[in-house]
């Protein structure tokens, strides 16, 4: 091959190339175009096989030539590739006609359960009268949920609480605790008064599973001890939080009643808020509404706390959460509570 036949082969190249990749219909062709024009066995391969025979002169005209068509190539492929690229984003944007102005899609959102609103409400009034949080274990000893707070091993009120009995291999005799009181005991042996704190939290409880009755079910207890505290604290105390809890109107009242750990006890009824105490099916036609256990702290229960009934005194009661949610949600089965049926969940 000549210098000048390279030149013609050159230029035809290019202008062949140039129409077909302008003619190209989509990127397979595209594709094959460029592995046919600069591919390893392409034409332009072929072509600069003929420089090995050229002279020195000659190559320095051929190898630019060469070099410049394959700029030429590469720049026409290019243009090709975006330009249907572009008709392609078009062509879809133009099919699917996405509409930008619709709201996007909401976050599913969690909620409440009710017994957690029954539970928030109580607290948050409670700590606003200047109780702060306990807890105490689930799993406990016979020391704290009974005998420390006065329900020694015969009392006929350890039968009274139904009690579940733990197997934990720990050297105390454990149970599921009965009550929230444990907390009282926990926490006033490692505490001196005064102190005023809320315990809410699950007890357990041997019972069969009806519409009043739950084995599992929450309670919050309230305990205040200080020098001079008085039934009349408590009841100032009550009074408060039960109109925070159910309205200002609300009204309570003692009702004389026993419990090991409190001398003198009283349970605390509301007048009933669905009728107003004519008497109605919630409040079965008394008026009233039983809501917790209360009463002036044992001196017994002090001092096996190691604080001094001589100089202390304090009031302690204990409320079922279910009960009043039940009241405040109008639910009036305590199973629906752990049945979490989302039906009923999204309600509140
Ligand atoms: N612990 C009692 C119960 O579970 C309630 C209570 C608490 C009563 C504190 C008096 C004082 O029934």
């Amino acid at each position: 091959m000549t210098i000048q036949e390279f030149q013609t082969v050159c230029s035809q190249l290019e202008q062949e190339y140039t129409a077909k990749i302008a003619a190209a219909a989509d990127l397979n062709a595209v594709e094959e175009l460029r592995v046919a024009a600069l591919g390893r066995k392409g034409a332009l391969t072929e072509l600069l096989k003929n420089l090995k025979d050229f002279s020195i002169e000659d190559k320095k005209t051929a190898g630019p030539l060469g070099n410049a068509l394959k700029a030429a190539l590469t720049a026409a492929l290019e243009d090709k590739t975006a330009a249907l690229s572009a008709a392609a984003l078009n062509e879809e944007l133009n099919r699917v006609h996405l509409d930008l102005t619709l709201p996007g899609r909401p976050l599913a959102r969690g909620k409440r359960h009710p017994l957690s609103i029954a539970q928030k409400r109580m607290t948050d009034i409670l700590s606003s009268l200047g109780f702060t949080w306990a807890e105490g274990p689930w799993v406990e000893d016979e020391r704290h949920n009974f005998d420390m707070l006065n329900i020694p091993l015969h009392h006929p009120a350890r039968d009274a609480q139904d009690t579940f009995f733990a197997q934990t291999g720990s050297p105390l005799s454990m149970v599921l605790r009965t009550h929230t009181s444990n907390v009282q005991s926990r926490f006033m042996e490692k505490h001196q008064p005064p102190l005023r704190i809320m315990a809410p939290g699950r007890v357990f409880r041997n019972d069969s599973l009806d519409a009043t009755h739950s084995p599992v079910f929450h309670q919050i207890e309230g305990l205040y001890v200080d020098e001079n505290v008085s039934m009349a604290d408590l009841k100032r105390d009550l009074s408060a939080f039960m109109k925070g809890l159910l309205g200002d109107k609300t009204e309570i009242r003692f009702r004389p009643s026993f419990f090991p750990f409190t001398e003198p006890s009283a349970e605390v009824d509301v007048k009933c808020v669905f009728c107003g105490g004519k008497g109605c099916n919630v409040c079965k036609g008394s008026g009233w509404i039983e809501m917790l256990g209360s009463g002036i702290v044992h001196p017994n229960v002090l001092k096996n706390c190691g604080i001094n009934p001589e100089k202390y005194s304090g009031y302690a009661f204990g409320m079922g959460v279910e009960r009043l949610a039940m009241m405040l949600v109008n639910i009036n089965d305590i199973r629906t509570f752990y049945e979490n049926d989302l039906r009923i969940l999204k309600q509140f």
